[in-house]
């Protein structure tokens, strides 16, 4: 008998066909919404396999239904919506997608940070809106990003990658990580700060930290007191990294200049939440792996991992 792979959600079939010898595969495939509890928890029961999204709470409750499981894939490079200590303590492999969504995210998180400096947003609304009547000088007049100070905080692979970006714009390079980054200073001058140096420094501060107990609301009411009037906050990790009610107030009182956010810490926003709201923030719906290609890769790899942990292989990317 084949093993069973459970799938959260509607992955198209010509990727899927390639594995269908490995394994049978059971989908949650009625709408592209998340798989409700009660179906997620039954569907566990009989699952040797699941890939999951970050949209399900892989938690104690559902490792204890899943008597049967012996991985779970994360379609994600961020793995906080699992229980992982509870999957280690069953013995259940967890995975998850680096490297292939890396370039992908950073060209998201760079593309978030102009189009908030330059106003992109509201500049494409102007024009639709049919308000641009003629040229002005300070006409939506953003902040340059060409040679100035970027901060980055989590120096992860994204976070490197980010990097390379910014260097290219001559932008100084500073960061705060757990550990010090010697290929990063060494090829693209990045420096080292404390994380209260790098805030009071950077011009732009950019949040690629994973969320864990350590890293909650890390950007709270202090450290927007600590950056610079003229700052410009980036997202692209984790909406739980920011006391979102501190950010709201600072960007209210401008204490700093703007935001831009593909992350919050309940997804989705409505149109109503504070920060979509505001004219200085740009809102993103949790999109830095999404192109066509990438998503692509991270659902193969997925099922790489599925099908190598079932045939009692070592999966290629656990976490
Ligand atoms: C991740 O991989 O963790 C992203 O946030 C989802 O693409």
């Amino acid at each position: 008998m084949k093993p069973v792979i459970y799938v959260t959600r509607k992955i198209p079939d010509d990727l899927l066909e390639p594995y269908r010898e490995y394994a049978d595969f059971h989908m949650w495939e009625k709408e592209d919404t998340p798989v409700p509890r009660d179906v997620l928890l039954r569907e566990a029961a009989s699952a040797d396999g699941v890939l999951c999204l970050l949209t399900e709470s892989i938690d104690r409750e559902f490792l204890d239904v899943a008597g049967n499981l012996k991985i779970v894939a994360n379609m994600a490079v961020g793995y906080d919506n699992i229980d992982v200590q509870a999957a280690k303590e069953r013995d259940i492999v967890v995975t998850n997608t680096p490297d292939v969504l890396t370039e992908t995210t950073a060209d998201l998180t760079f593309a978030l940070l102009m189009a908030t400096a330059r106003g992109i947003v509201e500049a494409t609304d102007y024009v639709r809106e049919g308000r641009w009547k003629h040229w002005s000088p300070y006409l939506l007049a953003g902040s340059d990003v060409y040679g100035k100070k970027i901060g980055i905080v989590g120096m992860g692979r994204i976070g490197e990658a980010v990097a390379r970006r910014a260097a290219g714009f001559h932008m100084p390079i500073l960061y705060h990580n757990r550990s010090r980054k010697k290929t990063a200073e060494q090829e693209l001058g990045a420096t080292y700060l404390a994380f209260a140096d790098l805030l009071k420094e950077a011009d732009y501060v950019v949040s690629l930290v994973p969320l864990t107990n350590d890293t909650q609301k890390l950007f709270n009411k202090n450290a927007f007191e600590q950056m610079k009037d003229s700052a410009i906050f980036i997202n692209a990790s984790r909406g739980g990294t920011v006391d979102e009610e501190a950010l709201h107030e600072a960007l209210v009182n401008k204490q700093i200049r703007a935001a831009g956010l593909d992350v919050f810490d309940q997804e989705p926003i409505s149109p109503d939440h504070p920060l979509a709201k505001l004219d200085n923030t740009v809102c993103l719906p949790h999109i830095g792996s999404a192109s066509e290609e990438t998503r692509s890769k991270m659902i193969n790899l997925c099922l790489d991992n599925l099908t190598a942990v079932l045939k009692g292989d070592t999966p290629i990317t656990p976490v």
